[in-house]
Protein backbone atom coordinates (compact mmCIF):
# COMPACT_ATOMS: atom_id res chain seq x y z
CA UNK A 1 0.00 0.00 0.00
CA UNK A 2 1.36 3.61 -0.73
CA UNK A 3 2.53 5.09 2.26
CA UNK A 4 2.28 8.95 2.00
CA UNK A 5 4.94 10.27 4.72
CA UNK A 6 5.30 13.58 2.32
CA UNK A 7 4.67 16.57 4.80
CA UNK A 8 5.59 19.44 2.25
CA UNK A 9 1.80 19.82 1.45
CA UNK A 10 0.59 22.30 3.80
CA UNK A 11 -2.88 21.73 5.46
CA UNK A 12 -3.84 25.07 4.34
CA UNK A 13 -3.35 24.38 1.16
CA UNK A 14 -6.11 24.47 -1.84
CA UNK A 15 -8.81 22.24 -1.66
CA UNK A 16 -7.72 19.35 -3.95
CA UNK A 17 -10.58 17.82 -5.81
CA UNK A 18 -9.67 14.61 -7.20
CA UNK A 19 -11.58 12.33 -10.34
CA UNK A 20 -10.79 8.31 -10.23
CA UNK A 21 -12.08 5.01 -10.35
CA UNK A 22 -9.91 2.60 -12.02
CA UNK A 23 -12.48 1.81 -14.69
CA UNK A 24 -12.05 3.18 -18.18
CA UNK A 25 -14.32 5.44 -19.89
CA UNK A 26 -16.66 6.42 -17.27
CA UNK A 27 -16.23 10.17 -17.59
CA UNK A 28 -13.64 11.29 -15.34
CA UNK A 29 -11.59 13.85 -17.68
CA UNK A 30 -15.37 15.07 -18.96
CA UNK A 31 -16.43 15.66 -15.39
CA UNK A 32 -13.20 16.99 -13.96
CA UNK A 33 -13.84 19.80 -17.07
CA UNK A 34 -17.04 20.54 -16.13
CA UNK A 35 -16.18 21.17 -12.61
CA UNK A 36 -13.33 23.11 -13.30
CA UNK A 37 -14.94 25.44 -15.09
CA UNK A 38 -17.75 25.78 -12.71
CA UNK A 39 -15.61 26.85 -10.22
CA UNK A 40 -13.95 28.93 -13.00
CA UNK A 41 -17.15 30.63 -13.67
CA UNK A 42 -17.76 30.76 -9.45
CA UNK A 43 -14.97 33.29 -9.20
CA UNK A 44 -12.64 30.57 -7.88
CA UNK A 45 -8.66 30.25 -8.94
CA UNK A 46 -8.47 27.16 -10.40
CA UNK A 47 -5.71 24.69 -10.98
CA UNK A 48 -5.82 21.41 -13.08
CA UNK A 49 -3.58 18.13 -12.81
CA UNK A 50 -3.65 15.30 -15.57
CA UNK A 51 -1.78 12.26 -14.19
CA UNK A 52 -3.33 10.43 -17.21
CA UNK A 53 0.06 9.84 -19.27
CA UNK A 54 -1.60 7.48 -21.52
CA UNK A 55 -4.41 9.84 -23.36
CA UNK A 56 -4.12 13.43 -22.03
CA UNK A 57 -7.67 13.86 -22.12
CA UNK A 58 -8.06 16.82 -19.63
CA UNK A 59 -5.05 18.31 -21.50
CA UNK A 60 -6.60 17.79 -24.70
CA UNK A 61 -9.89 19.25 -23.46
CA UNK A 62 -7.57 22.46 -22.65
CA UNK A 63 -6.01 22.81 -25.07
CA UNK A 64 -8.83 22.90 -26.99
CA UNK A 65 -10.09 25.19 -25.05
CA UNK A 66 -6.98 27.90 -25.34
CA UNK A 67 -7.48 27.10 -29.14
CA UNK A 68 -11.35 28.49 -28.74
CA UNK A 69 -10.54 31.11 -26.88
CA UNK A 70 -7.76 32.86 -29.30
CA UNK A 71 -9.89 32.54 -32.06
CA UNK A 72 -13.80 32.86 -30.73
CA UNK A 73 -14.92 33.69 -27.69
CA UNK A 74 -12.63 34.15 -24.43
CA UNK A 75 -12.94 31.69 -22.16
CA UNK A 76 -11.68 31.40 -18.32
CA UNK A 77 -8.75 29.03 -18.42
CA UNK A 78 -7.45 27.37 -15.60
CA UNK A 79 -3.45 26.83 -14.99
CA UNK A 80 -2.72 23.39 -16.12
CA UNK A 81 0.09 21.06 -15.41
CA UNK A 82 0.66 17.58 -17.26
CA UNK A 83 2.44 14.82 -15.74
CA UNK A 84 3.79 12.18 -17.60
CA UNK A 85 4.73 9.04 -16.30
CA UNK A 86 8.53 8.80 -15.13
CA UNK A 87 10.63 5.26 -16.98
CA UNK A 88 12.69 4.06 -14.78
CA UNK A 89 14.77 0.87 -14.96
CA UNK A 90 14.38 0.88 -10.49
CA UNK A 91 10.92 0.60 -9.87
CA UNK A 92 11.45 2.13 -6.51
CA UNK A 93 12.96 4.87 -7.69
CA UNK A 94 10.75 5.71 -10.60
CA UNK A 95 7.85 5.66 -7.92
CA UNK A 96 9.58 7.90 -5.96
CA UNK A 97 10.45 10.50 -9.03
CA UNK A 98 6.58 10.17 -9.88
CA UNK A 99 5.43 10.84 -5.99
CA UNK A 100 7.59 13.74 -6.46
CA UNK A 101 6.64 15.26 -9.34
CA UNK A 102 3.03 15.39 -8.28
CA UNK A 103 3.91 17.03 -5.14
CA UNK A 104 5.95 19.59 -7.12
CA UNK A 105 3.01 19.97 -9.48
CA UNK A 106 0.42 20.49 -6.13
CA UNK A 107 3.15 22.76 -4.47
CA UNK A 108 3.35 24.75 -7.61
CA UNK A 109 -0.59 25.14 -8.37
CA UNK A 110 -1.66 25.72 -4.55
CA UNK A 111 0.23 29.15 -4.65
CA UNK A 112 -2.41 30.45 -6.86
CA UNK A 113 -5.26 28.60 -6.27
CA UNK A 114 -8.21 28.30 -4.14
CA UNK A 115 -9.00 24.59 -6.24
CA UNK A 116 -6.63 22.05 -7.59
CA UNK A 117 -8.53 19.43 -9.64
CA UNK A 118 -6.71 16.10 -10.57
CA UNK A 119 -7.58 13.42 -13.38
CA UNK A 120 -6.16 10.43 -13.01
CA UNK A 121 -6.67 7.65 -14.98
CA UNK A 122 -8.63 5.17 -15.56
CA UNK A 123 -6.21 2.07 -14.36
CA UNK A 124 -4.88 1.35 -11.29
CA UNK A 125 -1.20 2.56 -11.59
CA UNK A 126 1.32 3.89 -9.00
CA UNK A 127 0.54 7.96 -10.21
CA UNK A 128 -3.31 7.63 -9.56
CA UNK A 129 -2.73 6.57 -6.27
CA UNK A 130 -0.34 8.52 -5.43
CA UNK A 131 -3.12 11.73 -7.05
CA UNK A 132 -5.65 10.49 -4.77
CA UNK A 133 -3.67 10.37 -1.92
CA UNK A 134 -3.73 14.26 -2.00
CA UNK A 135 -7.47 14.72 -2.30
CA UNK A 136 -9.69 16.66 -0.08
CA UNK A 137 -12.55 15.29 -1.72
CA UNK A 138 -12.72 12.01 -4.22
CA UNK A 139 -15.40 12.31 -7.17
CA UNK A 140 -15.62 8.72 -8.73
CA UNK A 141 -17.80 8.85 -11.67
CA UNK A 142 -19.85 5.43 -12.57
CA UNK A 143 -21.38 4.10 -15.58
CA UNK A 144 -25.14 2.80 -14.69
CA UNK A 145 -24.24 -1.08 -14.53
CA UNK A 146 -23.44 -3.70 -12.34
CA UNK A 147 -19.84 -3.93 -13.99
CA UNK A 148 -19.13 -0.66 -12.89
CA UNK A 149 -20.75 -1.38 -8.89
CA UNK A 150 -17.87 -3.88 -9.06
CA UNK A 151 -15.35 -2.04 -8.82
CA UNK A 152 -16.95 -0.61 -5.64
CA UNK A 153 -18.21 -4.10 -3.79
CA UNK A 154 -18.51 -7.74 -4.81
CA UNK A 155 -21.68 -8.79 -5.39
CA UNK A 156 -23.54 -12.16 -4.93
CA UNK A 157 -24.92 -12.66 -8.28
CA UNK A 158 -28.12 -13.95 -7.14
CA UNK A 159 -29.05 -11.93 -4.09
CA UNK A 160 -27.14 -8.72 -5.85
CA UNK A 161 -26.31 -8.06 -2.06
CA UNK A 162 -22.92 -6.81 -1.18
CA UNK A 163 -20.60 -9.45 0.02
CA UNK A 164 -17.63 -6.82 0.41
CA UNK A 165 -15.55 -4.16 -0.30
CA UNK A 166 -13.83 -3.91 -3.66
CA UNK A 167 -10.39 -3.26 -4.51
CA UNK A 168 -11.01 0.37 -5.06
CA UNK A 169 -12.90 1.31 -2.03
CA UNK A 170 -9.93 -0.27 -0.18
CA UNK A 171 -7.60 1.63 -1.20
CA UNK A 172 -9.48 4.66 -0.65
CA UNK A 173 -10.36 3.13 2.95
CA UNK A 174 -6.68 3.03 3.36
CA UNK A 175 -6.08 6.67 2.18
CA UNK A 176 -8.54 7.44 4.29
CA UNK A 177 -6.99 6.29 7.45
CA UNK A 178 -3.89 7.67 6.32
CA UNK A 179 -5.27 11.55 6.03
CA UNK A 180 -6.87 10.69 9.36
CA UNK A 181 -3.57 9.71 11.43
CA UNK A 182 -1.14 12.23 9.63
CA UNK A 183 -3.68 15.42 9.08
CA UNK A 184 -6.74 14.44 11.71
CA UNK A 185 -8.71 15.04 7.92
CA UNK A 186 -11.42 13.51 6.86
CA UNK A 187 -11.39 12.90 2.92
CA UNK A 188 -15.02 12.81 1.29
CA UNK A 189 -15.72 10.86 -1.37
CA UNK A 190 -18.80 11.49 -3.67
CA UNK A 191 -19.76 8.57 -6.47
CA UNK A 192 -22.16 10.13 -9.51
CA UNK A 193 -24.05 8.30 -11.56
CA UNK A 194 -22.91 8.51 -15.57
CA UNK A 195 -24.80 8.32 -18.90
CA UNK A 196 -28.07 7.52 -17.30
CA UNK A 197 -30.68 6.28 -19.70
CA UNK A 198 -33.21 8.94 -19.99
CA UNK A 199 -36.13 6.23 -19.80
CA UNK A 200 -37.04 3.84 -17.32
CA UNK A 201 -35.40 0.65 -17.05
CA UNK A 202 -35.61 -2.38 -14.43
CA UNK A 203 -31.50 -1.90 -14.49
CA UNK A 204 -31.44 1.84 -13.84
CA UNK A 205 -33.92 1.03 -11.03
CA UNK A 206 -32.22 -1.85 -9.59
CA UNK A 207 -28.50 0.30 -9.82
CA UNK A 208 -30.11 3.39 -7.70
CA UNK A 209 -31.31 1.15 -5.19
CA UNK A 210 -28.32 -1.10 -4.68
CA UNK A 211 -25.93 2.46 -4.84
CA UNK A 212 -28.28 4.22 -1.98
CA UNK A 213 -27.57 1.42 0.34
CA UNK A 214 -23.59 1.44 -0.77
CA UNK A 215 -23.24 4.88 -0.25
CA UNK A 216 -24.19 3.88 3.66
CA UNK A 217 -22.06 0.73 4.30
CA UNK A 218 -19.11 1.60 1.87
CA UNK A 219 -19.41 5.50 3.57
CA UNK A 220 -19.65 7.89 0.48
CA UNK A 221 -22.23 10.15 -0.82
CA UNK A 222 -23.95 9.99 -3.82
CA UNK A 223 -24.67 12.78 -6.05
CA UNK A 224 -27.72 12.34 -8.95
CA UNK A 225 -25.42 12.10 -11.82
CA UNK A 226 -25.58 12.83 -15.75
CA UNK A 227 -27.71 12.15 -18.48
CA UNK A 228 -26.84 10.47 -21.54
CA UNK A 229 -25.92 13.42 -23.99
CA UNK A 230 -24.12 13.61 -27.32
CA UNK A 231 -23.46 17.19 -26.27
CA UNK A 232 -20.84 16.00 -24.06
CA UNK A 233 -18.99 14.74 -26.92
CA UNK A 234 -19.81 17.96 -29.00
CA UNK A 235 -18.12 20.07 -26.40
CA UNK A 236 -14.92 18.09 -26.32
CA UNK A 237 -13.78 19.37 -29.43
CA UNK A 238 -14.13 23.30 -29.12
CA UNK A 239 -12.94 22.66 -25.49
CA UNK A 240 -15.80 24.38 -23.54
CA UNK A 241 -18.63 23.42 -21.24
CA UNK A 242 -22.39 23.32 -20.77
CA UNK A 243 -21.77 25.97 -18.26
CA UNK A 244 -19.67 28.52 -21.57
CA UNK A 245 -23.13 28.48 -23.26
CA UNK A 246 -25.20 31.29 -22.96
CA UNK A 247 -28.92 30.44 -22.69
CA UNK A 248 -29.53 33.09 -25.16
CA UNK A 249 -28.76 34.77 -28.53
CA UNK A 250 -27.90 32.59 -31.79
CA UNK A 251 -25.87 29.83 -29.15
CA UNK A 252 -29.50 28.83 -26.93
CA UNK A 253 -29.48 25.94 -25.20
CA UNK A 254 -32.08 23.46 -25.83
CA UNK A 255 -33.98 21.78 -23.46
CA UNK A 256 -31.99 18.88 -23.08
CA UNK A 257 -28.84 21.17 -23.15
CA UNK A 258 -30.80 23.21 -20.35
CA UNK A 259 -31.24 19.89 -18.13
CA UNK A 260 -28.06 19.01 -18.47
CA UNK A 261 -26.42 22.16 -17.21
CA UNK A 262 -29.10 21.78 -14.26
CA UNK A 263 -26.76 18.05 -13.57
CA UNK A 264 -23.69 19.88 -13.61
CA UNK A 265 -24.18 22.63 -11.18
CA UNK A 266 -26.31 20.19 -8.83
CA UNK A 267 -22.91 18.04 -8.88
CA UNK A 268 -21.21 21.00 -7.75
CA UNK A 269 -23.92 21.72 -5.25
CA UNK A 270 -22.90 18.39 -3.89
CA UNK A 271 -19.21 18.16 -4.25
CA UNK A 272 -19.34 21.79 -2.22
CA UNK A 273 -21.76 21.58 0.57
CA UNK A 274 -20.51 24.03 2.29
CA UNK A 275 -21.02 26.31 -0.15
CA UNK A 276 -24.33 29.15 0.62
CA UNK A 277 -26.93 28.97 -2.24
CA UNK A 278 -26.03 32.66 -2.76
CA UNK A 279 -22.69 31.75 -4.30
CA UNK A 280 -24.01 29.14 -5.95
CA UNK A 281 -26.40 31.25 -8.05
CA UNK A 282 -24.13 33.23 -9.94
CA UNK A 283 -23.41 29.67 -12.11
CA UNK A 284 -26.96 30.46 -13.02
CA UNK A 285 -25.83 33.30 -14.72
CA UNK A 286 -22.47 32.75 -16.10
N1 LIG B 1 -22.87 12.09 -19.78
C1 LIG B 1 -22.32 11.73 -20.93
N2 LIG B 1 -23.07 11.55 -22.05
C2 LIG B 1 -22.52 11.17 -23.21
N3 LIG B 1 -21.20 10.96 -23.38
C3 LIG B 1 -20.40 11.11 -22.33
C4 LIG B 1 -20.89 11.52 -21.06
N4 LIG B 1 -19.84 11.60 -20.19
C5 LIG B 1 -18.74 11.27 -20.89
N5 LIG B 1 -19.07 10.97 -22.18
C6 LIG B 1 -18.19 10.52 -23.25
O1 LIG B 1 -17.64 9.26 -22.86
C7 LIG B 1 -16.29 9.14 -23.32
C8 LIG B 1 -15.39 8.85 -22.11
O2 LIG B 1 -15.40 10.01 -21.27
P1 LIG B 1 -14.09 10.47 -20.52
O3 LIG B 1 -12.91 10.49 -21.43
O4 LIG B 1 -14.43 11.70 -19.78
O5 LIG B 1 -13.94 9.23 -19.50
P2 LIG B 1 -12.71 8.87 -18.57
O6 LIG B 1 -13.27 8.18 -17.39
O7 LIG B 1 -11.88 10.06 -18.33
O8 LIG B 1 -11.92 7.83 -19.48
P3 LIG B 1 -10.46 7.24 -19.17
O9 LIG B 1 -10.62 6.27 -18.04
O10 LIG B 1 -10.14 6.54 -20.47
O11 LIG B 1 -9.58 8.38 -18.83
C9 LIG B 1 -15.97 10.45 -24.02
O12 LIG B 1 -16.20 10.25 -25.40
C10 LIG B 1 -16.99 11.42 -23.46
O13 LIG B 1 -17.29 12.47 -24.37
MG1 LIG C 1 -9.81 10.36 -18.69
Amino acid sequence: MFQNENKLISKNSAHIIVFGNEKGGTGKSTVAMHVAVGLLRLGYRVGTIDLDNHQGTLTQYIENRKSFSNTHEVLPIPEHIHIKRVEHNNLMQQKLAEQELVEQAINKLKQSNDYIIIDTPGSNTYMSIVGHSFADTIVTPINDSFVDLDLLARFDKKARFEIKPNVYTRMIWDLRNQREKRDDKFVDWVVMRNRLAHLYSRNKNEVGVVLDRLSKSLGFRLASGFGERVVFRELFLEGRTLLDIKETGENKLSISNIAARQEVRHLIKTILPEKSAMTMSLLRTA
